[in-house]
């Protein structure tokens, strides 16, 4: 992959279509079906030390942390051990805790976020084990970090994060995996995770043909003035990252909550002008899902869910391939990363470089 455009007309359309090739090369090499488990040749944590780990936190700034986000619930998920993830630079400031028991992962697609090297040498400095799940070879925090993943993600030059962000999620899928696999995940459940992996490629490749579908559902949500994005445990970080990319690229205001939350709140919003865009996985909390699509339709809301099957309370459903439910997250976002760049398109924006933002974020 290289820097030239190659015919796009953004390199966020670019990096958004280079996804299938991507999560190919991130599995690459590391796959190992004889003990249904992964390779991380950087990761230098062996099995006696994984085990040893009691928690495990993770830390990012912007759409890492939402990879983060979704890194710990696969953590917890597939190895079960107890994990979170928190803005980098909350972190720093809330003067944490330091437990020699916990796993530290800091997250960056430049390695050079000054909030999240900030963090990682504080974390040094009292003697925790970092780990990295970083794009750029060799950069800052790559090298401050005990070890890592690198997530393979090629070139990233438009400032909103796509392609980065679903190979360090996949990263995450991998790191899940492999620290399961040296405590109770199951020899079963390892294959059923690995078969899934292998699957994303050519189920990102069915995503992307529906660019031209997605194209006009943007343009019918492009004169929202404000949007709301609800999901429910996986789906929700899924719907926080998608409404960072609406309000990067777009400008258009967008805010996301857990769908459970909606009774909390954000209920007294809906009405017409107010579209709310709703992850609903086919997983054990459709009916959940299915039930807060209805509070929404009887206020006469607008909705545009992403989902495994047509949902009959939506006006509008995308609907995205299964996968294994742990991995489903990691499909979910990507319709609407190009709901994001086709709105922006509308809009007439600036969408490789936005105004007021910068790729990385190097100084306080
Ligand atoms: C900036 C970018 C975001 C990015 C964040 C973290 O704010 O505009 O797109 O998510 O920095 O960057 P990193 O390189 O650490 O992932």
């Amino acid at each position: 992959e290289s820097y030239d455009l190659g015919g796009h007309d953004t390199y966020m359309h670019k990096e958004i279509t280079e996804q299938a090739d991507a999560v190919d090369r991130v599995l690459r090499g590391r796959i190992d079906d004889r003990f249904a488990t992964v390779h991380l040749g950087g990761l230098n944590l062996d099995p006696r030390e994984a085990r040893a780990v009691r928690r495990v936190k993770i830390l990012g700034c912007g759409t890492s942390y939402h990879a983060g986000l979704i890194g710990a619930q696969m953590i917890e998920e597939l190895a079960r051990i107890p994990a979170d993830a928190e803005p980098a630079s909350e972190f720093r400031y809330r003067d944490p805790v330091v437990d020699p028991d916990t796993l530290y992962i800091a997250v960056s697609q430049s390695g050079e976020t000054y909030d999240a090297l900030a963090a990682v040498q504080e974390l040094k400095r009292k003697g925790a084990r970092v780990l990295g799940v970083i794009n750029v070879v060799g950069s800052a925090i790559a090298r401050e970090a005990d070890g890592g993943v690198y997530v393979h993600a090629g070139p990233e030059v438009c400032v909103v994060s796509t392609k980065c962000f679903t190979n360090t999620v996949v990263s995450f899928g991998l790191l899940a995996l492999h620290l399961g696999r040296t405590r109770d995940l199951s020899v079963k459940d390892g294959k059923r995770i690995i078969e899934g992996l292998r699957r994303l490629p050519g189920q990102i490749a069915e995503i992307l043909e529906q660019e031209p579908q997605i194209e006009k559902l943007a343009k019918e949500f492009a004169d929202a003035r404000s949007m709301l994005f609800i999901g429910r445990v996986r789906g929700y970080p899924v719907a926080l990252e998608a409404s960072l990319k609406l309000k990067e690229v777009s400008y258009i205001h967008a805010e996301a909550y857990p769908a459970s939350e909606l009774k909390h709140g954000p209920l007294a919003l809906i009405e017409p002008a107010m579209p709310t865009v709703a992850i609903v996985p086919d997983d054990d909390l459709l009916e959940k899902n299915r039930a807060a699509l209805e509070e929404i339709k009887a206020r006469s809301g607008r909705i545009l869910a992403v989902a495994h099957q047509e949902q009959e309370k939506a006006d509008r459903t995308i609907v995205v391939p299964k996968n294994e439910d742990e991995l489903d997250p990691i499909l979910m976002g990507i319709p609407l990363q190009l709901l994001a760049y086709h709105t922006a398109l509308a809009l007439g924006r600036d969408i490789d470089k936005p105004r007021n933002l910068a790729k990385s974020v190097t100084v306080e």
